[in-house]
């Protein structure tokens, strides 16, 4: 059991003087009874929090929560003690980790991180035919396709492009892979086209999208063949991180993000998959082109279905908004419980703003001391203190090379970038 902290007069005062009067229910439900426990609340007692359990009760309408703060207020922090203490609970999970820094955790409470575009196995987001609906599988396939060859061309696939990757894919059936549709459509194009292409056909018009999937198979981020790839053989046991660091900043970034979080949708399809969080840090950096921002949004609204449980990490609200135009500021939509540490006072107040809180809640957040945060769901508004554990500080800290007390070198060694 956490003890609750010991609280200053002045925050106790603060706490109840500027919320509970302002905001009915802030404070008021009993968050003890729920787990795993993350912290303690500053109305006293502990803080407990569990997508699942609330749902299954009604208390939320949807499983997703996104993170946000100022850096180094302890986002990440929280998202490691907590797929820690769900995995306790029974709930597996997955972290998209940019900067490579879920490693640890990994290393404790699963097989490792899965590396890819450094020589790994690769990830396969494409979901065989005969898992449910074949023509649903067909669709969620040609978007997958066309958005790799989008992403590498740097414009939309034509309209020839788009036919014969669906033929492609189509004749494919179990055996869909990256290589397969890069063979079938080199094959297409020495055949003169897809057949349903009733317009004139030129040679090489397929050229620009094979040499768009070779440079995607090189690059180790898709795997060649059918299989499910890396992660088929560990979602569902412990904690998978995996570290996207080498694309992190790079234009790829996205794409490879999008393709993890397809394959685990493709994952989850199968029968007698258990429910799974899956943790985004960075969420941000998906959401930079529309279309990237609109397959996420699509992404995180139908997970639910699949029972995931979604949480993004980012900084402020303008980040989802940012170039990404309606699709990334749904993420706030279809995100029911919020979780803001110290923000400057105007992202605060946009926050309050677009979650009908207080508009005096902003001054609270803006003053919020590293580890605790606000946290926003159902009817409940709480400012709570994290708590970590030895263990927890330990694989959480990123402040050790700030410190001077890290082995610099080797944690360059560990990046090359
Ligand atoms: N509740 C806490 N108790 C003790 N230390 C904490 C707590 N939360 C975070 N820290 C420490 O603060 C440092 C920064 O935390 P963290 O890396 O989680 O920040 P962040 O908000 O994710 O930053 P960034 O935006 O740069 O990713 C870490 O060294 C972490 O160990
Ligand atoms: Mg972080």
């Amino acid at each position: 059991m956490i003890p609750p902290p010991r609280m200053p007069a002045r925050r106790v005062l603060e706490a109840t003087s500027t919320a509970a009067t302002l905001m009915p229910g802030y404070g008021e439900a009993d968050h003890s009874k729920l787990r795993p426990l993350l912290g303690a609340s500053r109305f006293g007692g502990a803080f407990g929090y569990n997508p699942f359990t609330l749902y299954a009760a009604n208390a939320v309408s949807s499983p997703n929560a996104l993170v946000l703060g100022k850096i180094g207020n302890g986002k990440s922090a929280l998202v490691k003690a907590y797929l820690a203490r769900m995995l306790a609970y029974g709930y597996p999970a997955l972290v998209i980790d940019p900067k490579g820094e879920y490693r640890a955790l990994a290393e404790r409470f699963g097989e490792g991180a899965v590396t890819l575009m450094r020589g790994g196995e690769g990830v396969n987001p494409f979901v065989p035919p005969s898992i449910g609906d074949s023509a649903s599988a067909l669709e969620f396939n040609c978007e997958m396709a066309e958005r790799a060859i989008e992403a590498l061309t740097g414009h939309p696939v034509s309209a020839l492009e788009g036919a014969s990757v669906r033929s492609v894919l189509g004749a494919l059936g179990d055996k869909v892979g990256f290589l397969a549709l890069r063979r079938g459509l080199a094959d297409l194009d020495e055949r003169g086209g897809p057949l349903e292409w009733l317009g004139d056909y030129q040679k090489g018009s397929l050229a620009e999208a094979v040499v768009a999937l070779d440079r995607l198979l090189q690059s180790g981020l898709v795997s060649a063949g059918e299989r499910a790839g890396s992660l088929a053989s560990r979602l569902g046991r412990g904690i998978v991180a995996v570290d996207l660091s080498a694309a992190f900043g790079s234009s790829l970034y996205s794409l490879a993000a999008t393709m993890v979080l397809a394959s685990v949708r493709a994952l989850q399809l199968r029968p007698g998959s258990p429910r799974l969080v899956v943790a985004v840090d960075e969420i941000w950096a998906l959401g930079e082109e529309p279309e990237a921002a609109r397959w996420l949004r699509s992404y995180w609204k139908l997970s639910r279905a699949l029972g995931i449980a979604n949480l993004g990490v980012t900084h402020r609200l303008s980040d989802l908004r940012h170039g990404a135009g309606a699709g990334s500021a749904g993420l706030l939509q279809d995100s029911e419980t919020i979780v803001t540490f110290a923000m400057e006072t105007g992202d605060a107040e946009a926050i309050c703003h677009e979650r009908g809180l207080a508009p005096e809640l902003a001054r609270t957040i803006a003053r919020l001391p590293k580890g605790s945060a606000l946290w926003q769901f159902g009817k409940s508004v709480c400012v709570v203190d994290h708590i970590l554990t030895r263990t927890e500080r330990q694989i959480c800290d990123t402040d050790a090379r700030l410190r001077g007390d890290g082995p610099e070198l080797a944690a360059l060694g560990e990046n090359p970038l």
